[in-house]
């Protein structure tokens, strides 16, 4: 369960990013995060996995309050939230298929718990048919820019 409650973040140049942001989503909900350019999608993402505090209000992530968390807590709970992200920080040596599931074998997450959850998120996302090709980077449907490479599918 994710709770943020009447969050501002405002940087160190005085831009308010997020005024005031209360949401809730609950065990299982899909929540998409959508807005023009600026609008502070990547805020309040950076603010989700404590890349950057909140300036006033609450983060609650599962069992973690963010705000109370010490800093040697931090890397315990970023590995229960997986990321993945639309840009460079993808293995290029490794297929899709390999980028998704490394998270999980960091963590020392048991193969037969991996296989299963890896198709089951590349298939979320449309992925699937494409999980033994190249980098994600080659995948269109992963990569902002849209270019899209060849690879098997
Ligand atoms: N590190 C930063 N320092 C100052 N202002 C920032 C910083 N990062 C983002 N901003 C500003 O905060 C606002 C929201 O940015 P951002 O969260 O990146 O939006 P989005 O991801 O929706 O495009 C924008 O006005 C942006 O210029
Ligand atoms: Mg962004």
């Amino acid at each position: 369960m994710i709770q943020m409650k009447n969050v501002m973040k405002q940087y160190d140049n005085g831009v308010i990013a997020i005024k005031d942001l209360s949401l809730t989503v609950d065990p299982g909900e899909f929540l998409y995060v959508i807005g023009p350019s600026g609008a502070g999608k990547s805020t309040v993402i950076k603010m989700l996995y404590h890349e950057l505090k909140p300036t006033h209000g609450t983060i609650q992530v599962g069992n973690y309050d963010l705000a109370k968390m010490a800093p040697k807590e931090v890397p315990y709970f970023r590995r229960g939230i997986g990321i993945v992200f639309q840009d460079f920080k993808l293995l290029p040596r490794l297929t899709v298929y390999e980028n998704v599931a490394y998270a999980m074998q960091v963590v020392e997450a048991k193969e037969a718990d991996i296989k299963p959850r890896v198709l089951h998120v590349l298939k979320l996302v449309g992925l699937e048919q494409k999980k033994f090709g190249g980098s994600l980077m080659s995948c269109p449907a992963a990569n902002s820019s849209g270019s899209p490479l060849p690879g098997p599918s």
